[in-house]
């Protein structure tokens, strides 16, 4: 990996689909997720091991995991929020898990049920069974921001949680601007508390765009040494949680404007084009959404 690569890691087939409205076919997902194994990405957050009663459009978390076409050197991860998830995401075969927080109150107890302290208990056992089974743990905090329910969350509780999440054996943590209200500004002021104290390289950036900013908060987290992006195959996504929350940073925004500046991402943007235009053309409802 060079001093310029910047990695890009897509979330589409999560983050995007779990918000669809109408149930998308197993094999439709598939195929999507098949496809952007064969972009040069190298990471791909294909489904979520959550409850069904809670976001039904991942309950073929374990079918997607088996149908796919693991390409080497690809990492599948998948979310998992507790032992039950863990479980079946190592029956599957997941190369990597992620447990997700949040810095807000609100949004923890909406969209896991649980304070964000009864979370990180929750998620201890998680992580130590994951490390344990040899799988690599990413964490994701939500609300870094702006909560859906709260309005504007401090930096600190932000940068509390994402050490928390370290300290229990997380990688990487990503980042999370749900609602995507996050500016250059705001972007700034949050990593200047963060990076103070917390390593660049251990962060990512998982930048909603509902308004458009996403691109402009990459551009601050890169000036802070953030390397990592979470984006969306067709900027697809959302929070069944999160009302207002729009779609991820779109995968080929992303590294068109990653490539422009002369960032390396390794990434083929023809067969990214192949990717979207099979969400356009196939992935019934989707296609209104782009
Ligand atoms: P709960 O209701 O408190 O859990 O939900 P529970 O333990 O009482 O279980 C309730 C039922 O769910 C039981 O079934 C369990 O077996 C079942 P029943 O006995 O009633 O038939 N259950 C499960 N089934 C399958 N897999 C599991 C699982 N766990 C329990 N893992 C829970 C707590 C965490 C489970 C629930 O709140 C949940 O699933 N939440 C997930 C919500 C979610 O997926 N949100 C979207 C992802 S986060 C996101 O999008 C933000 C992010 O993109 C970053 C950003 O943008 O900010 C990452
Ligand atoms: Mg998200």
């Amino acid at each position: 990996m060079t001093e310029n690569h910047v990695t890009v890691y897509e979330v589409g087939p999560r983050d995007g689909l779990q918000n669809e409205a109408g149930i998308v076919p197993t094999k439709q997902k598939i195929a999507l997720i098949d496809l952007l194994s064969e972009t040069g990405l190298r990471y791909i957050e294909a489904t979520s091991f959550v409850s069904p009663k809670w976001v039904p459009q991942m309950a073929d978390a374990a079918e997607v995991m088996a149908g796919i076409a693991r390409k080497s050197g690809v990492t599948y991860a998948a979310l998992t929020p507790n032992m039950k998830g863990l479980e079946a995401a190592l029956e599957t075969g997941a190369d990597e898990v992620a447990i997700f927080g949040s810095a807000s109150e609100s949004f923890s107890q909406k969209n896991i049920n649980c304070t964000i302290a009864e979370s990180l208990e929750r998620f201890a056992p998680v992580a130590k069974a994951a490390l344990a089974a040899g799988v690599s743990l990413r964490g994701y905090v939500s609300c870094v921001i702006a909560c859906p329910y709260e309005g504007t969350i401090a930096p600190e509780p932000v940068r509390d949680i994402t050490q928390a999440l370290l300290d229990l054996g997380c990688g990487q943590v990503s980042l999370g601007d749900t609602i995507g209200k996050g500016t250059s500004e705001s972007a700034a002021n949050l990593l200047d508390v963060l990076v103070g104290t917390i390593k660049a390289d251990l962060l990512a950036g998982h930048f909603h765009d509902t308004d458009g900013t996403a691109l402009a908060n990459v551009e601050t987290a890169l000036s802070y040494g953030l390397r990592c992006f979470d984006s969306a195959i067709g900027g697809l996504g959302g929070c069944p949680y999160a009302p207002g929350a729009k779609g991820n940073l779109s995968t080929i925004s992303l590294v068109e404007m990653l490539q422009a500046e002369g960032w390396e991402t390794g990434l083929d943007m023809d067969k990214l084009h192949v990717a979207e235009a099979y969400l356009q053309t196939n992935i019934a409802g989707v296609a209104d959404a782009l």
